[in-house]
């Protein structure tokens, strides 16, 4: 009893504490992306039971069905209805400002939301489902106020690639509700590659038919094994997309055309244009298989690198590629459509008569060329149309007409934005190293992503203004399920959501977590599986001082999250022990801990070994015998562990101040850092390495941070216990193609420093 009498005493003037204060943030400074600008007022509106949505013209009906359904979930909603009374009004109006912009106006006597467009409606609309959805259950209504938000682009796109594992109807309109409320404005619909092809078409039915099934292929099998490691259902094929067929397991699914249509309508509906891709000329495997005669040679399937492509170099080819797009352009009205147009493995053009040909023909010098013919050509047969042409930058390569748009993903060739809009092209920006869902997430991954200045520099204001937005994409060889996708997509959407809409120079790094810790439970509502955050004060090696009692006590930065843990290596499951504070034990164990969702489903594994050690004395050089930094040996390492990065040709060596890559240091990168760490006070040290590509940290030859391998920027952890004074030090990095390297500590409050050259010598 005495207990909770305090705990409430407590909680009571926490509350009060989070109330008092001018700069108290309201409800609408969570709204993601952030508005531009938010002026409040006194007082506030409870919007009624048995409301009624007015919209001004018909044309916004179907906006007004989009807010009413998302506020039955909080608010009674008694009518929609055409005209300009009701307790919220939607009105298409001149705002004299910029496309895509809109004004809410929350008053004690109602709410009224005005854009000049559609889609600003619908942007306002969801501005005011996040403000309802965030402000239920505070019994207070939406405080008065008046939002006046513009984007910083037109372009907020999502990808979706269905071709590797596809996506039904249902849960590709799950994924435009998202979209919408996050105000995303453009679908980008991956709908055939070389694993699948999943449009339906009269005119060929058989890639529909036949190509969007598959026996289980190598993504399949990898998927099914890490089911099994990681004790992830969502890594296994969804049962209603796999049947038996004879002795085989048949996995996969396509789109009818009415299926198209409800799906672009929908989309339409909340604002959101749907841009079909149909990758060609390479990533055509599936095509292929069942056109081989559209080959140069019958040697379909895999080339060095990328599987065989189409040969442009036959007439039959090109009429086949124009039947397809004549019956694509009907089924989307939008005006942009995308040909893909990347990683094409040319090889056979070199080599085939047709190609030859078709090169001596036009006066083409190289398949670089042929292959801009054939986008040329293409593009040509989409003017025609009434479509704009979209496609992957290598589109660039062999030369390219000023009118087609460049969607830039490869981040190792930041000039393309550059020639492409120094030559008027317009460009979208989706490079892979921040803006692809599919790269393995660590804690840093969303500030990464929110913090990304992804326009490259030196262009002039005129390339600049033919930037028509950003996109992110998520590519899903290793997705079998809608759940993993959302697990990929969240809590990182939220941070494209940001760059897509505000600029650089509003970031606010800390405002921006806050932000998102406050939606979890918008996404939780919504029931999607998005990645769960890091727990603290546990990492990827811990150590204890044995023999001795060790303590296990992770944090997670929100609340109300579940976890259960196991001590016998097995993985926690609903049945496990539920963690409630720290545990204690003397004996070395591997610790895991898993996270749950609120319906149950079960969310990552941390693995956290431990291990009692005794405290590494230091060694004894005179000081004088020492010089600050460390000796950086560099050898031209191509290989993909860091194990074996001395077994490579040595280039030479450099003296760095701390673990950072050497000026002058040319790619392919293999550095082996060697020297002594200088420790301020005895204890147990927790070192970080984050890095691309893959890297290690040894202290006294022990390895204390295991962060190998091929990856995009990735952070490991572990601990040391050291005595203080001298300590020998080697730490391993390579990366093939540009990457980056960062050792630091993780200090008692959580923080992580780099390591600066106080630290080291050699
Ligand atoms: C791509 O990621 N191949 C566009
Ligand atoms: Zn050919």
């Amino acid at each position: 009893m005495h207990i909770i009498r305090n705990l409430l005493f407590a909680a009571t003037i926490l509350l009060l504490g989070g109330c008092s204060g001018n700069n108290r943030p309201s409800i609408y400074d969570n709204i993601i992306p952030l508005p531009d600008k938010i002026v409040s007022g006194k007082g506030s509106y409870t919007v009624p039971t048995g409301a009624t949505i007015a919209y001004t013209t018909p044309q916004l009906q179907t906006a007004a069905n989009y807010l009413a359904d998302g506020l039955s979930d909080f608010i009674l909603i008694d009518s929609v209805r055409e005209g300009s009374r009701g307790d919220i009004i939607l009105r298409l109006g001149n705002t004299g400002r910029a496309e895509g912009s809109y004004e809410i106006t929350i008053e004690k006597s109602g709410i009224e939301v005005v854009s000049g467009s559609y889609g600003g409606i619908i942007s306002g609309a969801s501005t005011l489902l996040q403000a309802v959805e965030l402000s239920a259950g505070t019994g207070n209504g939406l405080p008065v106020v008046q939002i006046s938000d513009t984007p910083q682009y037109q372009w907020r796109g999502i990808m979706l690639d269905v071709a590797r594992h596809f996506f039904d109807a249902g849960e590709v309109k799950r994924l435009l509700d998202w979209m919408a409320l996050y105000k995303f404005n453009k679908f980008h619909w991956h709908l055939t590659d070389d694993q699948g092809w999943r449009i339906y078409l009269d005119s060929y039915p058989q890639l529909a038919e036949k190509g969007g099934f598959r026996t289980p292929n190598n993504h399949d099998h990898e998927c099914l094994e890490r089911a099994v490691e990681e004790d992830n259902p969502y890594f296994l094929l969804p049962a209603d997309r796999t049947r038996i067929v004879g002795r085989d397991t048949i996995y996969g699914g396509y789109y009818t055309k009415e299926e198209i249509r409800e799906i672009v309508d929908y989309a339409a509906a909340r604002g959101i244009d749907v841009i079909p891709e149909v990758d060609m000329p390479g990533h055509s495997m599936r095509t292929l298989m069942y056109f081989p005669e559209l080959s140069c040679f019958d040697n379909v399937g895999w080339g060095k690198t990328f599987s065989t492509p189409l040969c442009p170099g036959k007439d039959e080819t090109l009429e086949f590629c124009k039947r397809v797009w004549a019956e694509v352009f009907e089924l989307f009205p939008y005006q942009y459509v995308h040909i893909g147009g990347d990683e094409v493995e040319k090889d056979n053009w070199r080599k085939c008569p047709h190609c030859k040909a078709r090169m001596e023909e036009y006066g083409l010098e190289n398949v670089e060329q042929l292959q801009s013919w054939f986008i040329g050509y293409m593009e040509d047969f989409f003017t025609a149309g009434g479509k704009k042409m979209i496609g992957w930058d290598e589109m660039l390569e062999g030369g390219l007409s000023p009118t087609a748009t460049v969607l830039w993903w490869r981040s190792w060739v930041p000039d393309a934005v550059d020639r492409a809009t120094a030559q008027g092209n317009n460009v979208i920006l989706v490079p892979n190293e921040y803006l692809y869902f599919g790269n393995k997430q660590d804690r840093n991954t969303l500030l990464k992503t929110y913090k990304a200045n992804i326009v490259p520099d030196g262009l002039s204001d005129a390339q600049k203004s033919l930037i028509l937005g950003i996109q992110g994409n998520l590519w899903t060889e290793f997705v079998p399920t809608f759940e993993r996708a959302q697990y990929m997509y969240f809590p990182r959407f939220l941070a494209v959501s940001e760059l897509c809409w505000n600029s650089i120079e509003r970031k606010d790094p800390e405002a921006f977590m806050g932000r998102v810790n406050a939606h979890y439970p918008l996404l939780d509502r919504r029931g999607i599986k998005y990645r769960l955050p890091d727990f603290d004060n546990i990492y990827d090696r811990n150590v204890y001082v044995g023999p001795g009692e060790a303590v296990a006590a992770p944090t997670l930065p929100v609340e109300g999250i579940t976890v259960r843990y196991t001590q016998d290596g097995t993985s926690p499951d609903r049945n496990s022990p539920l963690y409630t504070g720290p545990i204690s034990f003397d004996s070395d164990r591997v610790l895991k801990f898993r996270t749950f969702y609120p319906d149950g489903s079960p969310g990552d594994i941390t693995v956290a070994p431990y291990y009692g050690v005794e405290p590494f004395e230091a060694v004894d050089i005179p000081e004088g015998e020492l010089s600050p930094g460390l000796i950086a040996a560099l050898y031209a390492f191509e290989g993909e562990s860091s194990r074996d990065i001395a077994t490579s040709p040595y280039i030479g060596e450099f003296v760095t101040p701390y673990v950072t890559i050497p000026d002058g240091a040319a790619l392919p990168i293999g550095l082996i850092y060697t020297g002594y760490i200088d420790i301020p006070e005895d204890g147990i040290y927790t070192f970080y390495l984050n890095t691309d590509d893959g890297s290690m940290l040894y202290i006294h030859g022990e390895p204390v941070v295991d962060n190998d391998g091929m990856h995009s920027i990735l952070e490991k952890t572990g601990q040391a216990a050291l005595w203080k004074g001298l300590h020998p030090i080697e730490v391993h990095y390579f990366d093939p193609n540009g990457g980056s390297v960062e050792l630091g500590i993780i200090d008692d409050d959580n923080k992580r420093r780099e390591l600066g050259p106080s630290w080291f010598r050699h």
